[in-house]
């Protein structure tokens, strides 16, 4: 009802609800590199259709005359109750989206009581978002690259920031195949952009007199390159760098932040740095559901990062029956094509414990900073919780099969 008052009244609603329209306006309002940059998925975007479209193909069946007047949307997860079953997704590069970015969001976090997953590629260090939250859950995101001690300063920040836990991002040891970026010449970093966790990071910046081999290519001096590169030294002034110390710097992170080779054993090495609860997001096979328990993780979150990394796989929610059959009692989250909160509820029938939402906040943030975010996540929860009401489903953690329309049934 609050979502309808609040359209009726004086007070407007700053971002449209419906999950299309809420795009629309996010790519009228920001520049076509920015909107590509959050919009865009790989190759010819194949994934980031079937990731909306198996959300189209599972259908819910309610109950009649088994309602009631207040739901409870609280789930556990990892020894805690979490007041609904949604979190804020890790993106990177917010300051793509405004120039509060992870500030804005962590603040809208709080406010609205939804832990946050702080991104390894943040446009804000980790710590100036934790004081923003006061005691409000946020857990941290690991990149792996290919300096270890980058990677364990990481883990001792986020223990000391009070993450609930790490999550290890499994999807990206590569940069995914990106028309969109490509064709408009746009990669983030080269303009010092996401990259804040790194040139805040002391053993990072002890790395910076290090001089690294020169780059394959070298690219011509074109005015746009002048004015990246002059945003560049705007960013390196900010964390105290000089212009050199900050091409270092972005050279430094664009060579070392992924690892092609990151296998189980780090896994098991990560297990060994820390004693918070580490989930493996980018999970899709069953096989690796598997082995991600026997290698003593704590959960699992299904995602194949928004379509954003192989043109062609499976669809995130196509994923998500078998992993979480095959997780045992690991918890399974998800993510990739949550629009609204009918989704929110699909993907929780299916198996799910809470789900993770990406780009509809970063639109959010976009059009109205943190009280866009908020909105944002209040139309999701606020219909999640009208389609518990209207199933007949008393509690989100009793959601399962039997809210899901046999396929035979489904269109
Ligand atoms: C991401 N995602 C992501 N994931 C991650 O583990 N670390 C990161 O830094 C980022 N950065 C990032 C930037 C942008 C612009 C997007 C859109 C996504 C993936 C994210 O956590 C999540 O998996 C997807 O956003 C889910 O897909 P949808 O629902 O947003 O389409």
């Amino acid at each position: 009802t609050q979502v309808y008052v609040r359209g009726m009244g004086g007070e407007r609603p700053r971002v449209p609800v419906a999950p299309e329209r809420l795009q629309e306006a996010a790519r009228a309002k920001l520049s076509p590199a920015d909107f590509a940059y959050i919009a865009g998925g790989a190759g010819a975007e194949r994934t980031m259709r079937a990731n909306l479209a198996a959300f189209e193909r599972v259908r819910l069946i309610p109950r009649r005359l088994v309602g009631s007047r207040e739901r409870d949307l609280s789930v556990e997860l990892l020894g805690r109750t979490l007041p609904t079953p949604l979190l804020l997704a890790p993106i990177g590069v917010l300051e793509s989206a405004h120039p509060e970015a992870d500030l804005a969001v962590a603040r809208a976090a709080a406010a609205e009581g939804v832990p946050f997953i702080f991104s390894s590629q943040a446009s804000v260090p980790m710590e100036g978002c934790a004081a923003a939250m006061g005691e409000s859950p946020r857990l941290f995101q690991l990149y792996w690259g290919t300096d270890d001690e980058v990677t364990r300063s990481f883990v001792r920040r986020a223990e000391a920031c009070g993450a609930a836990a790490i999550v290890l991002t499994l999807d990206t040891t590569l940069l995914g195949w990106r028309p969109r970026d490509l064709d408009l010449g746009h990669l983030p970093f080269l303009r010092g952009r996401g990259i804040a966790q790194y040139l805040s990071d002391p053993v990072f910046r002890s790395r910076l007199e290090i001089p690294l081999p020169a780059p394959a290519v070298q690219p011509p001096r074109t005015p746009a390159l002048i004015r990246a590169g002059s945003e560049l030294a705007a960013k390196g002034r900010a964390f105290g760098l000089s212009p050199s110390q900050m091409r270092a710097a972005a050279a430094r992170f664009t060579a070392t932040y992924t690892r092609p080779d990151l296998g189980w054993d780090d896994v098991s090495r990560l297990r060994k740095w820390t004693r918070l609860p580490i989930l493996l997001k980018g999970i899709l096979h069953p096989d690796d559901a598997r082995e991600a328990a026997r290698r003593g993780v704590d959960g699992l979150i299904v995602s194949n990062h928004g379509g954003r990394q192989i043109d062609g796989e499976i669809g995130a929610l196509d994923a998500l029956p078998a992993v979480v059959a095959a997780a045992g009692d690991l918890p399974v989250l998800f993510d990739s094509g949550v629009r609204t909160g009918s989704d929110v509820a699909k993907a929780l029938a299916l198996g799910a414990r809470a789900v993770l939402l990406g780009r509809p906040y970063a639109y959010g943030l976009a059009l109205a900073g943190e009280a866009g975010v908020r909105e944002v996540i209040q139309n999701v929860l606020a219909e999640f919780d009208l389609t518990l009401g209207l199933l007949g489903v008393r509690a989100a953690r009793d959601l399962g099969p039997g809210n899901l329309a046999p396929p035979s049934l489904s269109t």
